[in-house]
């Protein structure tokens, strides 16, 4: 069941990166372009959230029953000076559940915006920081642990 839920959360990871990009990108030449907002672009940032939802929920599966770097090796003394446990058990979730929660409000303000270019523009600004703050807290290896790029 670890395996599943670790290879479903590595996964998942490129969907979410996937989504975002197409979002940002959208919400850019909308913005830049005076372009209508349309059901696409509605559609895809449904999709970008969506699957932020959908990690979270993985996540804390994998945060509170069965991964090894996740509640288990926060209770070990010393946790905390170690960067692996420190980064899996505290700086990946906080940041990412930020993240989820960030896109959600933007789309809830993008919602009840009346222009179609102010749309875009706060698309662009809350997806944006999304996605940056996901794509700092996915382990690349850069400047945090290193996981593989496709699991099998
Ligand atoms: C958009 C949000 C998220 C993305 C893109 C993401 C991405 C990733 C990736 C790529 C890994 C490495 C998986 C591997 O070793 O193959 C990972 C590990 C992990 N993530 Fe996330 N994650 C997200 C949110 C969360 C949240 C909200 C939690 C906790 C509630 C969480 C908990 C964990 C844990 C505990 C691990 C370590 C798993 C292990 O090696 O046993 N993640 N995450």
């Amino acid at each position: 069941m670890y395996q599943v839920l670790l290879i479903l959360h590595s996964w998942l990871r490129w969907f979410v990166v996937g989504a975002g990009l197409l979002a940002v990108f959208r919400a850019y030449t909308g913005w830049s372009g005076r372009r209508p907002f349309t059901k696409g672009d509605n559609a895809i940032s449904a999709a970008f959230s969506g699957f932020m939802w959908l990690q979270v929920i993985v996540g804390l599966g994998l945060y509170f029953g069965l991964s090894p770097y996740g509640l288990k090796a926060m209770k070990v003394a010393g946790a905390m000076k170690n960067s692996t446990t420190r980064f899996f058990g505290m700086e990946h979730i906080a940041v990412m559940l930020l993240a989820a929660i960030l896109v959600q409000v933007g789309r809830i303000i993008v919602k009840n915006t009346a222009s179609d270019t102010l749309k875009h523009k706060k698309a662009f600004i809350y997806f944006g920081i999304g996605l940056v703050l996901v794509l700092l807290m996915i382990p690349w290896g850069i400047w945090n642990p290193y996981r593989p790029l496709f699991r099998f």
